[in-house]
């Protein structure tokens, strides 16, 4: 699969509808909502509020990444709030198991995401369990890093072991994504591509998504 998920932290808070609606009309497949609470990673974004305009206003479906503790707290309210998957960070929980059973049980998609700094076969004992994994190619916190290229081969490797396994499991990666490394990042096995400064930091959005796609 070759999706791309606009990230709305670089988003225009103060346009956010016309932003919202860029995204409608674009070729972008969902829209990507990160969620910071200063403690599990160094910044805070934004929470439920901003998930009611995304909710009423953006068409696309909302893929939620939460950077915090106790996502166990807080999974379930957002998919209330509309969520189309929800993920949360391995190393942020002891067990992810029964968290994924709340995300599945609201009828909501599954992720779980890993830091660059996590070794990648620790997803490996959940490729079976989840919808998605995100595999972070800046350490997760900040909009604008620049692409870490070790994440080259984590791609290929959960690539090789999902399809070995013969699983529908998608990967998702983020951070640093842009028009000049995304068709390499899809040839290495990615589904789902996150590109927050990459779209809304050009002149023209709509124009980077759409290469961003092919
Ligand atoms: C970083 C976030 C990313 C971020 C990506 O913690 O998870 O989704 O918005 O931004 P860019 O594409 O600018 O690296
Ligand atoms: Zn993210």
């Amino acid at each position: 699969m070759k999706l791309i998920a606009p990230s709305v932290l670089s988003a225009d808070f103060g346009n956010l509808r016309q932003d919202l609606e860029m995204i409608n009309r674009s070729d972008a497949d969902w829209l990507h909502v990160d969620v910071m609470d200063g403690v599990f990673v160094p910044n805070i974004s934004f929470g439920f509020p901003l998930m009611v305009p995304m909710k009423k206003y953006c068409t696309k479906p909302l893929d939620v990444h939460l950077m915090i503790v106790h996502p166990e707290k807080y999974v379930e309210r957002f998919c209330d709030a509309g969520a189309w998957s929800v993920g949360f960070h391995l190393e942020a929980v002891e067990d992810p198991l029964p968290i994924l059973d709340l995300i599945k049980g609201k009828g909501v998609r599954t992720c779980l995401t890993i830091n660059p700094d996590i070794d990648v076969t620790r997803l490996v004992p959940y490729l079976d369990k989840v919808d998605m994994v995100l595999l972070m190619s800046v350490f997760a916190g900040f909009g604008g890093q620049k692409f870490i290229p070790e994440t080259m081969t984590k791609i290929r490797f959960i690539r090789e072991e999902i399809d070995r396994l013969g699983l529908g499991t998608l990967v998702e990666i983020d951070g640093g994504v842009n028009t000049a490394n995304a068709a390499e990042l899809f040839a290495a096995g990615a589904d789902v591509l996150v590109a927050g400064s990459a779209v809304f930091g050009t002149e023209d959005p709509e124009e980077a998504i759409r290469v961003m796609k092919r």
